[in-house]
């Protein structure tokens, strides 16, 4: 199994919806029987709280499932339990460092990183900017790049 794990600070905004569009995207290309995908935050302020408002007008807009995602905050075991962490921003790569920084075993890295010539280095928050649509626009090149890496990666 591949796993891949999306992060970011409150695991309400950006990581629920990288979450599902990756799901999305792996149900559709019918791999879900080698890859899983979750989310967590940095912060354990939302633990157990469905994805907020915004994201989830622009995942039912767009008629993506949401379901059965909740708020976790990310701990030491995941890095035993995934093989990529794909962080929003820089300081979500920061605070994971302090999480564990003995992690040459698998890939923590930016979303926007898989990106060539990206509009953004981080995926600007939503909780902050209000902007939920560009966040989705930016998310959504992200998770189509790192499936596309991921699978070139395991000759999929
Ligand atoms: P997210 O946005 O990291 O994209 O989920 C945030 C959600 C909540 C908070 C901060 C960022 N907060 O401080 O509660």
């Amino acid at each position: 199994m591949i796993r891949v794990l999306f992060v970011c600070l409150g695991n309400i905004c950006r990581s629920p919806m990288a979450e599902a569009v990756f799901r999305d995207l792996i149900v559709k290309e019918k791999m879900t029987n080698i890859m899983e995908v979750d989310s967590g935050g940095i912060g354990g302020w939302h633990v157990g709280e469905m994805p907020h408002q915004g994201t989830r007008k622009v995942l039912d807009q767009l008629n993506i499932s949401y379901e059965g995602i909740k708020a976790r905050q990310v701990s030491k075991k995941d890095w035993d339990d995934f093989n990529y962490i794909i962080a929003m921003d820089d300081q979500n790569i920061k605070d994971l460092r302090n999480i564990n920084s003995q992690n040459e075993q698998i890939v923590v890295a930016k979303l926007m990183d898989f990106v060539e010539e990206a509009r953004e280095q981080e995926v600007p928050d939503p909780y902050y900017t209000g902007n939920f649509d560009y966040t989705y626009e930016l998310v959504m090149e992200g998770c189509s790049k790192l499936l596309s890496y991921i699978k070139e990666m395991h000759n999929i």
